[in-house]
């Protein structure tokens, strides 16, 4: 294994979570911080014992001990951040989505090619424990033949600041669309989508969308499968909740329907009343190293030395989040693509981005670039 890589954090609020991941992975020094408020900046880098603390991105791309940069600012700096940081040649990591166009999806996959750097967005549903428990029943053929997916991502995010009133559903559907491509690691070929129902007056000028939800079918390239993805930001009561929901001839996984419960397997073939059974989905902590291990549980960000930061998210995201970092870090490490890569991460957010172009044309079929010149 090569020396401990240099991270940079960048954007500290949910990003925050990720920094007592890195100081206890023992492939990455956690190096530096970055955020825009001073005060702040400070607040957390004394809290983790951080030294190297920026307020300008661009000042911290110029310094050489940096290998890689996990970015968690506001969607609209995605783009730009990331496409500044291989172009800088540092690895990136990035939160979702990749980026808010098509064409930016290109360029950042063209980047990754010229930089011969490494990109990764750390989509979380993919690492979650109800998704690697579903994962593993596929990978040992638990499932059968599959037959279908659905997923959604239902949250409502009224009063949300920034550039979140009013945001199409789709334009933040890398949490559904991951984890229905990532199972059988297929990319999308073609999406339609509708929308349905109408947001508040107020919000639908903001971006000229008026869906309350938008529902689309996805095929998936070199299969004989789709898959269904439902989004809804906004005006929908609806508890918060990530899923997928698999159908094999022989199995299906049902992600649990409310916050807490249980999730359930069907088994074909069975009297009626045998077929689904609850399951308890581990937390597949013994697929990390020690020192991370801890942090698939939820609760854990909030650790004894840090008690007084009050982060905004919580929650861990199914345990995904020290996942997510060991995939990134070993990646780099190995020398080897990270999952998901360039290719993959724009292939998953362009199916969003697509998806409301569909919708604001009456469901018209939107074909995904093909970015194999990159190959
Ligand atoms: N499950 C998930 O994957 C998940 C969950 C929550 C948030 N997110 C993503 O994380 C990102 C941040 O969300 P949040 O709720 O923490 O937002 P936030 O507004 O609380 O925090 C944004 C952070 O970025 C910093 N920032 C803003 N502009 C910057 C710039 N130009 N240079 C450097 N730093 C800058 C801010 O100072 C702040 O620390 C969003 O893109 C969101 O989509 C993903």
């Amino acid at each position: 294994m090569p020396n401990r890589i240099n991270i940079a954090l960048v954007g500290l609020g949910f990003g925050a979570e990720f920094i007592p991941i890195y100081q206890r992975h023992p492939q990455a020094t956690m190096y530096a911080i970055c955020q825009r408020n001073f005060e702040k900046l400070n607040q957390i880098g004394d809290a983790f014992g951080v030294a190297v603390r920026h307020t300008d991105y661009d000042e911290l791309l110029k310094d050489p001990n940096i290998d890689a940069v996990h970015i968690n600012s506001p969607i609209p700096n995605h783009a730009e951040q990331s496409l500044k940081a291989l172009r800088a040649g540092k690895h990136v990591a990035c939160t979702v989505p990749m980026a808010t166009t098509v064409e930016e999806c290109t360029e950042l996959v063209k980047a990754c090619r010229e930089s011969g750097k490494k990109y990764m967005m750390m989509e979380t549903v993919v690492y979650s424990r109800e998704f690697l428990f579903v994962k593993e029943l596929y990978e040992k053929g638990e499932l059968g033949k599959v037959q279908f997916l659905k997923a959604s991502h239902q949250q409502d995010m009224d009063g949300w600041p920034g550039y979140w009133p009013g945001l199409p559903p789709m334009h933040y559907a890398t949490h559904c669309v991951g984890p229905v491509l990532g199972l059988p690691r297929a990319d999308a070929e073609v999406v339609s989508c509708f929308g349905s129902g109408t947001i508040r007056e107020e919000m639908i000028p903001i971006y000229g969308s008026p869906f309350a939800v938008e529902t689309a079918h996805i095929k998936l390239r070199g299969t004989d499968l789709s898959a269904r993805i439902i989004r809804s930001l906004f005006d929908v009561a609806r508890q918060y909740r990530e899923s997928i929901d698999v159908y094999g001839s022989k199995k299906a996984f049902e992600w649990p329907l409310v916050e807490g419960e249980d999730a359930v397997l069907h088994t074909a073939k069975r009297a009626e009343h045998e077929i689904p059974e609850r399951v308890k989905v581990p937390d597949y902590a013994h697929l990390l190293p020690e020192g991370i291990r801890p942090f698939t549980t939820k609760g854990v960000y909030d650790m004894a030395e840090n008690e007084h930061l009050s982060f905004t998210q919580g929650g861990g995201h199914g345990g995904s989040h020290p996942h997510l970092v060991h995939e990134f870090l070993m990646a780099l490490a190995e020398d080897r693509e990270p999952w998901p890569n360039a290719k993959q991460s724009a292939n998953w957010t362009c199916v969003g981005i697509l998806a409301h172009e569909s919708a604001l044309a009456g469901g018209e079929l939107k074909r995904l670039p093909d970015w194999s010149f990159t190959a």
